[in-house]
């Protein structure tokens, strides 16, 4: 039995000011953001409710003890967390939004089914102002566990969140490379949610969306410049809804689950952890099963991109790579006897990703892929 989820309340506007009048912030409302979303966006609004930046609670990727720590410092009887920001900043309110009786937020990740149910505390308006992770329509979030050192995702469709704002104004100022790597990691939702076992015909309408868009946006800006992705932002912030509407459903495969190491072990940024990988993740899923879902993705992205579909793949990865160059995995300090235990982490605490791989992969087609881009 398959099933599409949709539990999300979209809202549009044009700027933050326009979606602020209309919300009467008040004490029992709190923001999570980062400073320069703050002074740009949010500082003139001069709004009457609490604030915290969730990089003064550690750098990179959030990790639970960061999340506990904003915890402790959250006021008592919030009705409202609004997040503004990227992946991290959204994941960490929904995570935030969830209580259990063991307080800890790493408990929430290894509830037994028979555990008490965690609860909701307060609402989440998620806010991205990255194009980006999807987070804002998905019940989904990733972090890395303190006690493990490798990120882990969660599902609860209590972290749903109770309003899904896309406000383009908000893009304005974001640095190209956090274009590229979040536009990237949608990009990979897509195409892994369409490729999953768990499609379903209505992820699908949104997995080919968001693909078509952000490789029609990626060769506008292989073809006039990287400063020119601002002309497309509206319709990369919209593709990242659209391919986190598809994975929420349908679920994100390899690709996510051989990048987590690299995120959690050496902090590499989520998008450009998984532009890594992606390449060798296709090409090895490509090497076991050339015959199957991953053809009808070569013909959508061969459409795309104008060329035959079994130029299709390579052209998509040329394309990629001049968008975001990629460095090789020694050029982050890793070492190549690393990947055996990078694997067997992912094969031990990623199943929940790996059920949704287009072909099965071994420990040892994980290595082969760690060292194809060692
Ligand atoms: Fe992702």
């Amino acid at each position: 039995m398959l099933e599409f989820k949709m539990h999300a309340n979209l809202v549009f506007a044009d700027t933050l000011r326009e979606f602020m009048e209309n919300e009467n912030l008040g004490e029992r409302d709190f923001i999570l953001t980062n400073e320069s979303l703050y002074e740009r966006h949010l500082k003139p609004l001069n709004l009457p409710c609490g604030v915290a930046f969730l990089k003064s609670y550690g750098k990179g990727e959030p990790t639970t003890a960061m999340v506990d720590a904003l915890r402790a410092d959250l006021p008592q009887g919030l009705r409202r967390i609004i997040a503004i920001g990227g992946g991290a900043v959204m994941d960490t309110a929904k995570m935030l939004s969830l209580h259990t009786s063991a307080g800890k937020t790493e408990a929430l990740f290894s509830l037994s089914s028979d555990a008490e149910k965690p609860v909701r505390m307060f609402d989440v308006y998620a806010i991205p102002a990255t194009c980006g992770t999807g987070s804002e329509v998905t019940n989904a979030c990733a972090v890395e566990l303190e006690s493990l050192h490798t990120k882990r995702g969660l599902n609860n469709d209590l972290m749903f969140a109770a309003k899904s704002v896309l406000i383009p104004e908000l893009l304005t100022g974001l640095p190209y490379r956090f274009f590229a790597t979040s536009s990237m990691d949608a990009l990979i939702h897509a195409v892994e949610s369409y490729l999953s076992p768990r499609s379903t015909p209505v992820s699908r309408l949104f997995s080919t969306a968001a693909v078509t868009m952000i490789l029609e946006g990626y060769r506008y800006v292989a073809e006039h410049g990287p400063t020119r992705w601002t002309d497309r932002a509206k319709k990369f912030q919209l593709a990242a809804a659209y391919a986190g509407l598809a994975f929420c459903s349908a679920g994100c495969a390899a690709v996510h689950a051989l990048s987590y190491p690299l995120g959690g072990s050496y902090h590499i940024p989520h998008g450009e952890a998984n532009q890594l990988v992606f390449a060798a993740v296709f090409r090895k899923y490509k090497e076991k099963k050339p015959v199957g879902a991953l053809n009808e993705l070569e013909d959508l992205l061969g459409r795309c991109l104008e060329v035959p579909a079994e130029e299709a793949l390579e052209t998509a990865f040329r394309l990629f790579d001049r968008i975001q160059p990629r460095k090789p995995l020694r050029e982050y300090g890793i070492s190549d006897s690393e990947f055996q235990g990078f694997a067997e982490s992912v094969t031990t605490g990623q199943q929940r990703l790996l059920s949704n791989n287009y072909a099965p992969l071994s420990e040892e087609d994980m290595v082969e892929i760690y060292c194809s881009i060692y």
